[in-house]
Order: structure tokens, then C-alpha cells, then sequence
């Protein structure tokens, strides 16, 4: 649908998202703020049940959604999906590339199979989403938007984080490649680059394996953070998906291979 006034270019009625990561923290965020803005989602996630959930809660809020189980890390399925989902629902508008892991410990002593790992989700993971989609929306006439995640990690070097950083920054690397490819396709291709954003992958450092949230330790994690972040506070998802969802929509129409950084300003590149 042509959006009639600037309010309403940030809506994305009639669109057809698709988002890796859904089932927790930012990629749940996105998924839920792009059907609430009038997208249909498809909800991809490794862990199927938390897809699903996502799903559903869009589904109960009156949206479109759909949970599916998906390792972005396997090529022939993140094609599958995108054939499956061009096929149902005619077309493929935007593609968000949200899922990733976390690998720690200090460089000298990284192990091959964990380096290997975490490449192959947050890096690999991120080309198979852009060849996916990239596909699809060049055939397209209403072109397409991919929306990929990186880090402040790629801005801001931090200690015992080396593997997670070289994948962040090959994503900014590769957002930029290739919106200059598919540029003249109408196809637009941006990253966002959060801070520190309390989620599953963050909340390692306070959760307990029952759940439980030890809040000493969480202070003592988010504290510091706080103290050295310009806006002194940390991330929600919802701040990110804000980023997600301006660039999914025609607001952004003239935005391509950008990074957007919603991260408190720890960063200002
Ligand atoms: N939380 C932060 O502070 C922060 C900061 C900067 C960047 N990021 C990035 O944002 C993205 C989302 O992170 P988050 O904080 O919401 O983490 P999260 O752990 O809450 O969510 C990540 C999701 O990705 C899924 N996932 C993991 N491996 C997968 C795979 N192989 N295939 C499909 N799904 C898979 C997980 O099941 C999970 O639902 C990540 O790429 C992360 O690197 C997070």
C-alpha cells in the first residue's frame, strides 16, 4: 500500500517480514514491532517453541504471524524458507538477520570449534539470510529491505569478545558490499548496531540456570555499563526494534548500506 503522508511511510501494511532471532530478546522485539506496524512475520528461530510464541502473541494481538523452526547456519534451510514463504505468501519485503550467539573467553586460549561456531551463525548465518532474501527481492518490483544485526562490539573493541567482534564487523562489511549490488534493484540493505540491550544473550552474566536473576551480580554487570553509556542507561529490545522497523518501511526509502546505531551513545562512529 503507497503510503499517503510521513506518518504513515513508517507503516508497513501489506508487507511480508521475515525475522531470524525471533524467538527472544531484539529479533522478538521486531518480529512483534513490525506486526504491530501491519507487516505478516515469519518467525524463524532455532528453538521452534519460542517462535512459536512469538507468533502466537502476535496472532492474539490481532497481527499476522507465523513460527518457524530454522538454523540460519544451514544454507539449504534458509533457502527452503525463503522459497516456501515466496511462494505462500507472494513475496518477501523484508528480511531481518537478527539471530546470533555469543562466544567468550580470552583470545589466546579460543578453541577452533568454538571460533568455527560462532562464524557460522553470526557471520555465515547473515550471508545465507542476505542470498536468501536478496534473491527474491530483485525479482521483485517493490524491491525489498534487509535489515542485518551487528554490534557496538564492531565499533568499540572489548576484551575476551574477538570472534563476536571480527563477525559483527564482517556484517557491517557485508551490508555495505551488498547494497551496492542490489541497490538498482530497489533493494535496500542497512544494519543496526546495538549497545549493551538486557536479553537472553546478555543476561548470561546474572541468570541463574533456574531463571532466577541474581541482582547483585546483575548491578554489578549493568552498573558500570550505565555509568559509562552519554544516555547512563541501558538498551530494551524495543529501542532496537524502533531502528529495525524505520528502516523495514518506506520511511527509509532513501537509506541503504548504513549502520544505525541505537546504543546510548557508547559509540559514535
Ligand atoms: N543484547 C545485546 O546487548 C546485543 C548488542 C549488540 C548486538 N546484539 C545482537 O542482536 C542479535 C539478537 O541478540 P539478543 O540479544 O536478542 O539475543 P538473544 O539470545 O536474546 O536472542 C537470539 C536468538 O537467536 C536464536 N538463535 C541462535 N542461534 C540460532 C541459529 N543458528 N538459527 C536461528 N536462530 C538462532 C536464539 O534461539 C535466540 O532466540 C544478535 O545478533 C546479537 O549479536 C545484541
Amino acid at each position: 500500500m503507497e503510503a499517503t503522508t510521513l506518518i504513515e511511510s513508517f507503516r508497513v501494511d501489506g508487507k511480508v517480514a521475515v525475522v531470524t532471532g525471533a524467538g527472544s530478546g531484539i529479533g522478538r522485539a521486531s518480529a512483534l514491532a513490525l506486526a504491530g506496524a501491519g507487516a505478516a512475520v515469519v518467525c524463524a528461530d532455532i528453538n521452534e517453541e519460542t517462535a512459536a510464541a512469538t507468533a502466537e502473541q502476535i496472532v492474539a494481538a490481532g497481527g499476522t504471524g507465523e513460527g518457524v523452526a530454522l538454523d540460519v547456519s544451514v544454507r539449504g534451510d534458509v533457502d527452503a524458507l525463503a522459497e516456501r514463504v515466496l511462494a505462500e505468501r507472494g513475496g518477501i519485503h523484508v528480511w531481518c538477520n537478527i539471530a546470533g550467539i555469543m562466544v567468550e573467553g580470552p583470545f589466546l586460549e579460543a578453541r577452533e570449534d568454538d571460533l568455527d561456531r560462532i562464524l557460522s551463525v553470526n557471520l555465515k548465518g547473515v550471508f545465507f539470510g542476505c542470498q536468501a532474501a536478496g534473491r527474491v527481492m530483485v525479482t521483485q518490483a517493490e524491491g525489498g529491505s534487509i535489515i542485518n544485526a551487528s554490534s557496538a562490539a564492531a565499533d568499540a573493541p572489548s576484551p575476551n569478545i574477538v570472534s563476536y567482534a571480527i563477525c559483527k564487523a564482517g556484517v557491517v562489511q557485508m551490508t555495505k558490499s551488498l547494497a551496492i549490488e542490489v541497490g538498482k534493484k530497489g533493494v535496500r540493505v542497512n544494519a543496526v548496531a546495538p549497545g549493551f540491550v538486557l536479553t537472553g544473550m546478555t543476561g548470561r552474566y546474572f541468570v541463574r540456570p533456574d531463571g532466577t536473576v541474581d541482582e547483585e551480580m546483575q548491578e554489578a554487570v549493568i552498573g558500570p555499563m550505565r555509568k559509562f553509556t552519554p544516555l547512563r542507561k541501558i538498551g530494551e529490545p524495543e529501542d532496537i526494534a524502533a531502528a529495525v522497523l524505520y528502516l523495514a518501511s518506506d520511511a527509509a526509502r532513501f537509506m541503504t548500506g548504513q549502520v544505525i546505531r541505537p546504543n546510548g551513545g557508547v559509540a559514535m562512529v
